[in-house]
């Protein structure tokens, strides 16, 4: 028999966890939100357990989601701790990427067992959650002796476990903004560079997502650093000289360029190593041009 599962937190990613382990087996049992109508809405949502805003009520459960804000987490956990009810049959997990298994130390000093387990993914609502987390990969981070169960929380969902190791928690997280937030931001970047040339910015967003999905496709089918193209790839002197003098006049946009040019310089030697002397050449060019004071 499947364990018992409350969430406490059943907002975009607790509900979407709620509804997928539910339709693994798990038994969902209660749903608690700050306002009730939120915490009625969820269960709707999740077709099992019942609406609750009573904290303590997820005590019921062996499986404690506590998928609340982030800032809230390490008090809940504590909140927990201090109703003296916690025991070592019950499982304590969150979802954050920025908070490490810490968070919930309070609970583990009651004996129960704490463990994260993050989605590398963007839930922008329950519904898209459900698709997009079986699928994903998680970062987990647990006990030695509790991965085992971490790991197949994970692979229940539908997603990919991937260990990390203790106390890189916040490097990892770094990582995955990189990844998705400021790929958010270049685009915004690149939306308001074409607009400067002239693009309309609808027509601007709509070709740089076709541009960055085809970049994206690309790294998936070939890997890191062979998807890596352009005038960097290219060593291509001319190219590069024109667009630092066409973006000299914004500061922000070439410290970006710059920045983002000599990584790329970099992954362009790992792919073509050959062509060191005119990829050595750019570096020298992107390490020349200086960046005016906003
Ligand atoms: N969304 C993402 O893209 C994403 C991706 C990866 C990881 N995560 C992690 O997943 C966790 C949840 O994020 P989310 O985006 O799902 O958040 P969310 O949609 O804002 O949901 C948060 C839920 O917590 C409830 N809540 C807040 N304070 C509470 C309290 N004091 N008592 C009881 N319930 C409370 C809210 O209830 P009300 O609705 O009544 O206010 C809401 O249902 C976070 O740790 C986040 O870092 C999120």
């Amino acid at each position: 028999m499947r364990k018992s599962v409350s969430i406490l937190g059943a907002g975009r990613v607790g509900q979407s966890i709620a509804r997928l382990l539910s339709m693994k087996g798990y038994r969902i049992e209660h749903l608690v939100c700050r306002s009730m109508e939120h915490a009625q809405k969820a269960a709707l949502f999740v077709g099992a357990g019942s609406a609750s805003t009573a904290i303590l009520d997820v005590l019921s459960s062996e499986l404690v989601f506590i998928t609340t804000p982030d800032d809230q987490i390490e008090a809940m956990g504590a909140m927990l701790a201090d109703s003296g009810r916690l025991r070592s049959s019950h499982t304590l997990i969150h979802c954050s990427g920025a908070l490490s298994i810490d968070s919930l130390q309070a609970a583990g000093a009651c004996g129960a067992k704490v463990m994260s387990i993050h989605p590398m993914q963007a839930v922008a609502s329950a519904e898209s959650g459900v698709a997009l987390l079986s699928g994903s990969y998680f970062g987990i981070e647990a006990q030695t002796e509790d991965l085992a169960q971490a790991r197949s929380l994970v692979k229940d969902l539908g997603g990919t476990p991937v260990e990390l190791h203790p106390g890189m928690k916040s490097l990892y997280h770094a990582g995955a903004v990189f990844a998705s937030n400021y790929v958010v931001v270049l685009l915004g970047m690149a939306t308001d560079i074409l607009e400067a040339a002239g693009v309309h910015r609808e027509a601007a967003v709509q070709g740089l997502v076709a541009l960055a999905a085809g970049a994206v496709r690309n790294v998936k089918d070939t890997g890191l650093p062979h998807a890596l193209t352009g005038p960097i790839e290219r060593g291509d002197f001319n190219t590069v000289s024109k667009h630092l003098a066409a973006l000299m006049d914004n500061p922000e946009f070439m410290s970006v360029y710059k920045a983002l040019g000599e990584y790329a310089a970099r992954m362009a030697m790992e792919k073509r190593p050959q062509k060191k002397a005119r990829i050595d050449t750019l570096v020298s060019l992107l390490s020349a041009v200086g960046v005016r004071k906003g």
